[in-house]
């Protein structure tokens, strides 16, 4: 992969995604033929993958991480194009395009609550508080799907040391930026936005869980959640909430917005916990196999592993849980 020295730059100095295209360009121009071109302008959006995209830039001084998968990474087309961002509207193929000229510059997070020293990141102190790790991590939705995808970021335990919870601590919650004119689409989601997500204590503070920045080498696309999202591997992909605006540390399980929605019936169909497990089902599916994208249209769907695999590193955290439970 290539890895460029850009340590210098400021979030604001955004690149036009010359680099990017002209790769791509080159690309689609070794395919040789006007109709290979023609063919691969009509694919839809998620096939067709960052030709529709935002200009993520690239970022440098990138340190490999020894919890990265050594499984082969997603193409990025289908992670930039396949994805869940209901604040952009909620077909897989609506974020890519709808999320195109969302402004993500100048961008703050704001840390408060429970922390004795609360206070507001920029983006550019974001990018600078750990040396920034490239963590190649398996990513499994909760509609049984699963990517594998270099993530660039760092553990979220670094920004929680600097702002020092205090002991009444106990949970922390993630709220996702909202602004009905970016996104309109949001009002028609059918879930409580802006986007809200909560971990425990010791899960946020668990070195698995990465503040991230970018991905495949590059600050974030839009519609995977720019600048600044959490991304949580053993857990289902809507626990990782993305376009982070405000972290609160609190004293009792916060409300999450899949905790508000209430599926077929008036249940609720997705817990607090969502930690990735085969053994419990979706109320309206089984949650035992996958389907990797990017396999090719012949592949089978795979196993999925307790805790998405990482049961060495988070399983220690629930001993003596009930999973069935606390699902
Ligand atoms: N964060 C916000 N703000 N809004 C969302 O709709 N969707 C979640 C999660 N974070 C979501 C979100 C879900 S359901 C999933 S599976 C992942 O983002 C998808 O991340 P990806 O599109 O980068 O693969």
């Amino acid at each position: 992969m290539l890895i460029q020295n850009r340590g210098d730059l400021t979030y604001a100095d955004v690149t036009p995604r010359g680099l990017y295209m002209g790769r791509r360009n080159f690309l689609l121009g070794a395919l040789g033929t006007y109709g290979a071109v023609a063919l691969w302008k009509r694919l839809p959006g998620w096939m067709a993958g960052a030709v529709t995209g935002s200009v993520p830039r690239p970022l440098g001084n990138l340190v490999p991480s020894p919890f990265s998968t050594t499984e082969t990474a997603t193409p990025a087309g289908y992670v930039e194009s396949y994805n869940n961002f209901y604040e952009f509207g909620t077909d897989k193929a609506d974020p890519s395009r709808n999320a195109k000229n969302f402004v993500t510059s100048p961008w703050t997070v704001s840390v408060e609550g429970e922390v004795a020293k609360p206070r507001q990141f920029s983006m550019d102190e974001i990018l600078k508080l750990a040396p920034l790790e490239e963590r190649i991590y398996r990513h499994r939705c909760v509609e049984t799907w699963s990517i594998v995808v270099p993530w660039i970021g760092y553990s979220l335990s670094n920004l929680i040391k600097l702002v020092e919870p205090t002991s009444k601590a106990k949970y922390v919650a993630f709220e996702s930026y909202y602004d009905p004119r970016q996104m309109p689409w949001a009002s028609k989601a059918g879930i409580q936005i802006p986007y809200l997500e909560g971990l425990r204590l010791d899960e946020a503070m668990n070195p698995l869980t990465l503040l991230c920045v970018g991905m495949y080498a590059e600050t974030l696309p839009n519609q995977d959640g720019a600048p600044v999202r959490i991304v949580v591997p053993w857990k289902y992909g809507f626990k990782s909430a993305k376009s982070l605006v405000k972290i609160r540390f609190v004293k009792s399980e916060p409300l999450t917005t899949w905790d508000m929605f209430r599926g077929f019936g008036g249940m609720p169909e997705y817990g607090f916990y969502a930690n990735v497990n085969p053994h419990v089902d979706h109320p309206r599916w089984s949650q035992a196999k996958e389907h990797r994208l990017g396999g090719g249209l012949f592949a089978r769907p795979i196993p999925t592993l307790m805790f998405n695999g990482y049961g060495d590193q988070v399983a220690s955290m629930y001993a003596g849980m009930d999973l069935r439970k606390y699902f």
